[in-house]
């Protein structure tokens, strides 16, 4: 049995940086929260224990990086240059490059290299405080590589301190043995890909790419139909580059978020609404391919759907392996706030994954995931880009990263 008191803390519990408890205390018992509010309410059975002083520093919910595509093989920088040239995103992926590339890359690739890579972008991730992370295949688009691209993110959640949440992307493009037979492609993918990873219990949700370069709103909803059946939640990559309705679709079906988003419409924001479809915004992908259209902001606030920030981190339009970066786009790129970007990246991620009672809040009862911050204002968070920040992170109880030079006091 292991208890720790960690004490000398401020507690953002929610992530909500307008709800917090200065001079907090935490006491942990194998690993849970056993009690948490303000050290001058300590209860007295607590005195005993063993304690954690952790400097004045700010205390969050371990973050949730909530829409990945962590595991592919290669890399696009001749790509990003063709773009930087002026080619579109659009127009290189009609050229046979974009996914389809990674998809080459994915397939020549071994388990091992796909994990070694995948592996450096994780670990500047869990220095940030990830504890949670969503990892979809994509890149695979055959059955052999989308099962080899879900063990490798299963094993990153084995190796390394972070839970890992799978999505079978199959339906992502489509692969060069199925050119001119989407439907048919949509076939495989529902009656033998997905069947089958997801009796290997190597799926947590499905995900399409809904989209004029990706698949139709008929060829979504097939797939849907098949998460349907094994009983498994649902997300879109909707409204991206275009407005295809893909976001009123996965409402009918209880997705669990619609993602990316920037050509949403009021109807699809009214949809999400009714549905509790998490709105997972996506700044890195909007800065890096230039994106000029913004997501609906004050729609989504005006209907009250809860927004999460995600790194998107992939090839072709994130290639990005900060979250706390993603936070300061969503403010100086979205103007979302600072409360708002927090809530983004711990309860509303968490809820965007179907977590909400497992990950992004710290409660009496949950496992004891937390990042440090010495930081004096949350807002930090926010606003610094490109600085190490967090002090160190605590999983089920456990510190399982120490920043090598952080110094726990309140000033950086
Ligand atoms: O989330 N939109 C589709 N999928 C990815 C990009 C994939 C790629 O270009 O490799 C995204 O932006
Ligand atoms: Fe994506």
């Amino acid at each position: 049995m292991k208890h720790t008191v960690w004490h000398h803390l401020n507690l953002c519990p929610h992530g909500d940086p307008t709800a917090t408890v200065t001079d907090a205390a935490i006491a942990v018992r194998d690993g849970r929260i056993d009690w948490l509010g303000a050290a001058s309410d300590l209860p007295a059975a607590y005195a005993q224990w063993p304690r954690e002083d952790l400097g004045g520093a700010w205390v969050t919910p371990g973050l949730v990086d909530c829409h990945t595509h962590l595991v592919y093989g290669g890399q696009r920088a001749d790509e990003f240059a063709q773009r930087l040239a002026g080619v579109s995103y659009e127009e290189i992926a009609k050229q046979g490059g974009g996914i389809v590339s990674t998809v080459r890359a994915t397939r020549a690739a071994d388990e091992a290299t796909l994990l070694r890579d995948a592996a450096t972008r994780l670990e500047p991730l869990l220095a940030e405080g990830v504890t949670a992370i969503e990892i979809k295949s994509g890149y695979g688009l055959d059955l052999a590589s989308e099962r080899k691209m879900l063990r490798v993110a299963r094993q990153l959640g084995e190796r390394y301190p972070v839970t890992v949440y799978t999505t079978f992307l199959g339906a992502h493009a489509l692969p060069p043995e199925f050119a001119g037979r989407a439907d048919d492609y949509i076939t495989e993918v529902c009656e033998h890909m997905l069947p089958a990873l997801a009796d290997e219990g190597l799926v947590d949700a499905v995900d399409v790419f809904c989209e004029r370069i990706g698949f139709s709103l008929a060829q979504s909803e097939r797939v849907f139909d098949a998460a349907a059946r094994r009983n498994l939640p649902v997300k879109m990559h909707a409204e991206q580059l275009s407005n295809s309705g893909g976001t009123a679709l996965s409402a009918r079906h209880r997705a669990l978020s619609a993602d990316h988003l920037e050509f949403l419409d009021e109807a699809g924001v009214a949809a999400m609404q009714a549905a509790g479809t998490v709105a997972v915004l996506l700044p890195g992908a909007y800065y890096f391919i230039r994106e000029t259209q913004l997501p609906p902001l004050d729609l989504l606030r005006r209907y009250n759907v809860p927004i999460a920030i995600s790194t998107d981190s992939n090839p072709g339009t994130s290639p990005v392996t900060s979250l706390l970066l993603m936070m300061n786009m969503a403010t100086t790129l979205f103007r979302m706030t600072v409360p708002e970007v927090l809530q983004g990246v711990t309860q509303h991620a968490a809820r965007a994954l179907g977590k909400a009672d497992v990950h992004g809040t710290l409660a009496v009862g949950r496992s004891a995931d937390f990042a440090v911050w010495p930081v004096t204002t949350l807002a930090e968070l926010a606003y610094w880009f490109g600085r190490p920040l967090c002090a160190r992170v605590v999983r089920h109880g456990e510190t399982v990263y120490t920043r090598p030079t952080a110094p726990l006091s309140t000033h950086v």
